[in-house]
């Protein structure tokens, strides 16, 4: 066994602690924003779609997001909740892929995390229907002044079709760059409660 590298036999039983521990690692590097990573989703026609969003959080339920419900994406996992998610980081040369269902977080927790954004974040989220076609600059800034008139003086209230969502992974796959690109790839699949590992050719 290569202890020094990745490898089925030295990595933890849990996926979720090893993504912890490179993403806490590819920050350590100096990685620019560790959290961003594509999500893929799948539309009505069966048409895949790809777009950068921020990772907000993962544990033992998945990886956590929040967007604009109404967006492409939202209306995407709404008909299909199968989702994928890419990180890539450099340094250090690695990848993490996830396969899963993506869910919708309670309210509560959305109101939780929009409350914790800066004032100008909530007030955006109202001013902008995400995906649509618009005119100019100026309808998306005349908006955004309504929206801050209206909540002047008070909390800005989450909207309605703004929110969270979970993706539980089902499949997650590490990536570490080696030489004469004879890189480490290690597969988890999941199996009841626990996981089971295995090297991926390159
Ligand atoms: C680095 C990065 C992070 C982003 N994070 C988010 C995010 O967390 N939520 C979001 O709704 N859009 C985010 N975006 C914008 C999305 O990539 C995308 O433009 C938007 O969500 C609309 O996607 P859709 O039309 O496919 O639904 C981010 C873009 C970049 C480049």
């Amino acid at each position: 066994m290569d202890t020094g590298h990745l490898d089925p036999g030295n990595v933890p039983a849990d996926p979720m602690e090893l993504f912890a521990r490179w993403l806490a690692e590819a920050r350590a590097a100096g990685c620019h924003e560790p959290e961003a990573m594509t999500l893929a989703t799948t539309g009505a026609d069966g048409a895949p779609s790809a777009r950068m969003v921020l990772l907000r959080g993962a544990d033992a339920r998945g990886f956590r997001f929040f967007t604009n419900r109404s967006s492409r994406k939202g209306r995407d996992l709404a008909g299909d909740a199968r989702a994928a998610l890419t990180f890539y980081w450099y340094p250090p040369g690695r990848q993490v892929r996830v396969e899963g269902d993506a869910g919708e977080l309670p309210r509560d927790e959305s109101e939780a995390y929009f409350a914790s954004r800066p004032r100008g974040h909530q007030v955006g989220a109202w001013a902008s229907a995400q995906g649509q076609v618009i005119a100019g600059r100026a309808p998306l800034e005349q908006a955004y002044a309504d929206a801050a008139a209206r909540f002047q003086g008070g909390p800005v209230a989450l909207p309605g079709y703004w929110g969270g969502y979970v993706v539980r992974p089902r499949v997650m796959e590490f990536w570490e760059a080696r030489t004469d690109r004879l890189h480490d790839r290690v597969m988890y699949l999941r199996d009841g409660d626990g996981w089971t590992r295995s090297r991926l050719s390159p």
